[in-house]
């Protein structure tokens, strides 16, 4: 399709949404054999129809009209979640469930460093984003920093940035080959991504304050942050570029969406979708990029490379692939991070692999080891594991290796309910030099390539995967439109709501080669015959949900699914917001809203501290997806003209994304 059409396609109201419908079209050539179809072959039609599946299955997969309860029958189901269910949806602003207070704690632009100035939003400039707290808020991590955890470090991604509502002015710079870019611009914007370390306090008042000054505070970032490369492919050919000839350097992360905490305290940052950051002046006769002289034409084009979504590539050659065609080859990764070292430098693990990390969810397994779960987030893309060769140290620095020496896998479903994990180890299996694949650095710098080769399966797009203590982890498949083929089991021709499967390793041990895998909930409204949508009856009108993408446990283990429609919330009519999701007993597959966000934003983070009685939330990009879609409104938003001006509600502010604190009126754990 034609690059232009898409972006100027009225349907599509901003950038964010154009370059979500251009990464509409999978770039993963083998779909063969994708998710629906080995449900379809697990639960054939038939089967259903008879009533030959099991009470399990059934219960996971009836959906009628039928199903669907008000939500006074949800008295008769005893649910692992108390409270009183919010009512679903979409307005200017943030709404939680009765008696329970959300108060913002950081915004865009708070400045979070001593030296840095208050926000001025009509006088940015990158020197003051540097020491402010940056744009699109998403995975949120919490070291406790005393032994109450009344005191602590979040650590924050910034994934992205929307123009058009961040810059006074500007508008929509995709429309305009990014003319209106200024180095000024990209390098504000580039301030505003990465991550923020920042110190927070629970009050006498239970209430939480940012520490402005905390002696840890850091901010990290794609412009200015000296970060290292570990693992196989560190000083590989193909890392090396002209102000790194040794390979194993890099400034700055990019697109950090989910992530993860590891046991010893150091903070995950996935990166996400990477390519679009990556500029070419050479283009096809369709406006894309044409990548067909490079050196590597099938492994940038299997990863998107380059997106062409930032201008950022005009004026650093390191973004340019005309100039540093191995430029992409450093991004793609997952990022550790010593938060409590404000002078570390963070490393680039190779060893899990070069995809769009979605997250980095770790758990130790039951022999010991360190388990980390992740998803890459495309079309008819793969879900992941990677096991550590060593068993995690009760003391913090022996366990620095843990995440260069293990093994990477990536699953395949098979019908009949195992998944199988493939190690991508070369040398094993089609993983040969013959194959292209000549070390285990191109392994792991062309993961997507070698799990083709595998016969992995392609999913429907693998969002946030959290693993629990018991061998079970459960896979966000946010959604997946590009589905023509409908089938018995998934009859979506596309699947605009996504579902959740539920794995449990053999033995409950996470570090194992295979397990099983089943369907906890497939979203969208259950009274929609035709959306084929399967939740547990005591599911009321407002607790059901579309597009699974970050999700967290609590400390007692309850799952917590937290989406992301995009600019698709008009066809549930719903924001996005998080829901409590049981997985276990009688009311397995039971959603209830607790917290929904204003419209335009997507939920991520969510957090909650180990004693249960504090959740962080992340609003994300708040008045920008979709608001075509709000009654009233129903335009595009600008900077000049939003949707909603959350969370300030100043005539001169924009709105901002923001991390809201929940705690329940009076104290306690939430939801108990
Ligand atoms: Fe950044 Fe896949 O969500
Ligand atoms: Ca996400
Ligand atoms: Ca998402």
């Amino acid at each position: 399709m034609n690059r232009e059409r898409i972006i100027n396609s009225p349907e599509l109201g901003n950038k964010a949404e154009a370059y979500e419908a251009f990464d509409d079209i999978p770039t993963n050539p083998h779909l063969r054999r994708t998710i629906g179809d080995v449900i379809n072959a697990r639960y054939g039609r038939r089967d259903v129809l008879r009533g030959m599946l099991g009470v399990t299955a059934s219960t996971a997969l009836l959906s009628t009209s039928a199903l669907i309860a008000p939500r006074a029958a949800q008295a008769g189901t005893t649910s692992n979640y108390r409270f009183e269910e919010l009512a679903a949806g979409n307005d200017e602003t943030h709404h939680v469930a009765p008696g329970y207070e959300a108060q913002i704690l950081l915004r865009w632009g708070d400045p979070i460093l001593a030296h840095a100035p208050d926000f001025d939003v009509m006088n940015q400039s990158a020197a003051a984003q540097l020491g402010q707290f940056g744009y699109n808020n998403d995975f949120i991590g919490f070291v406790p920093l005393n032994d109450a955890g009344t005191r602590g470090l979040l650590c924050v991604n910034h994934e992205y940035t929307n123009e058009e509502v961040m810059f006074p002015g500007l508008g929509r710079q995709d429309r305009a080959d990014f003319a209106g870019m200024t180095r000024e611009l990209i390098d504000i914007e580039m301030a505003a991504h990465g991550g923020s370390i920042v110190e927070v306090a629970k009050r006498a008042d239970g209430h939480w304050t940012v520490i402005r000054d905390g002696a840890m505070n850091r901010r990290i970032t794609p412009l200015d942050t000296p970060m290292v490369l570990s693992g196989p492919a560190a000083g590989h050919a193909r890392m090396k570029t002209s102000d790194d000839p040794e390979g194993r350097n890099v400034i700055g992360t990019l697109n950090n969406c989910a992530g993860g905490m590891t046991p010893w305290g150091t903070w995950l940052m996935a990166e996400e979708n990477f390519h679009g950051y990556f500029w070419s002046d050479v283009l096809d006769a369709d406006g894309r990029p044409d990548v067909s002289t490079h050196a590597d034409t099938v492994s940038k084009k299997r990863y998107g490379v380059p997106g062409r979504w930032y201008a950022w590539g005009k004026e650093y050659r390191r973004f340019n692939i005309d100039h540093e065609p191995n430029g992409p080859n450093k991004f793609g990764w997952v990022v550790e991070v010593d938060p409590k070292d404000p002078t570390s430098t963070p490393i680039k693990r190779t060893a899990l692999g070069r995809f769009r990390h979605e997250g980095a969810e770790t758990i130790v397994s039951a022999d010991g080891r360190l388990v980390v779960y992740m998803g890459d987030d495309n079309r008819f893309d793969y879900q992941y594991k990677y096991v550590s060769d060593q068993p995690v140290s009760d003391v913090a620095s022996e366990n620095s290796g843990l995440l260069d020496q293990g093994t990477l896998y990536v699953a395949r479903f098979d019908a009949d309910g195992t998944v199988a994990w493939l190690p991508l180890v070369h040398g094993t299996g089609p993983l040969t030099a013959e194959n292209g694949f000549a070390s285990q650095a191109d392994v792991l710098i062309d993961t997507r390539l070698a799990a083709d080769a595998l016969g992995a399966t392609p999913m429907d797009r693998p969002e946030d995967a959290q693993p629990r203590g018991d061998g079970t982890a459960y896979i966000m498949l946010t959604n997946n439109r590009r589905r023509t083929t409908p089938n018995a089991a998934n009859p979506r021709t596309t699947s605009h709501f996504g579902h959740i499967i539920e794995i449990k390793e053999d033995d409950g041990n996470h570090a194992a080669p295979k397990g099983r895998w089943s369907i906890l909930v497939k979203c969208g409204d259950p009274a929609i015959a035709e959306v084929g949508a399967q939740w547990h009856p005591g599911t009321s009108t407002d607790g059901w949900f579309a597009s699974p993408d970050n999700c967290a446990f609590d400390a007692d283990g309850r799952l917590w699914v937290a989406t992301d429609q995009g600019s698709r919330w008009g066809k549930t009519g719903k924001s996005d917001g998080l829901y409590a999701l049981e997985t276990k007993g009688a009311a397995r597959g039971t959603s209830r809203l607790f917290f929904r966000c204003p419209v335009g934003g997507e939920l991520c983070g969510p957090c909650f501290t180990d004693d249960g009685e504090t959740l962080f939330l992340a609003v994300q990009h708040p008045g920008t997806d979709g608001t075509k879609n709000l009654p009233g409104f129903a335009r595009a938003s600008t900077f000049e003209d939003p949707a909603t001006r959350w969370p300030d509600f100043d005539p001169q502010m924009p709105p901002r994304p923001s991390i809201v604190v929940v705690t329940k009126q009076g104290g306690g754990k939430i939801a108990h």
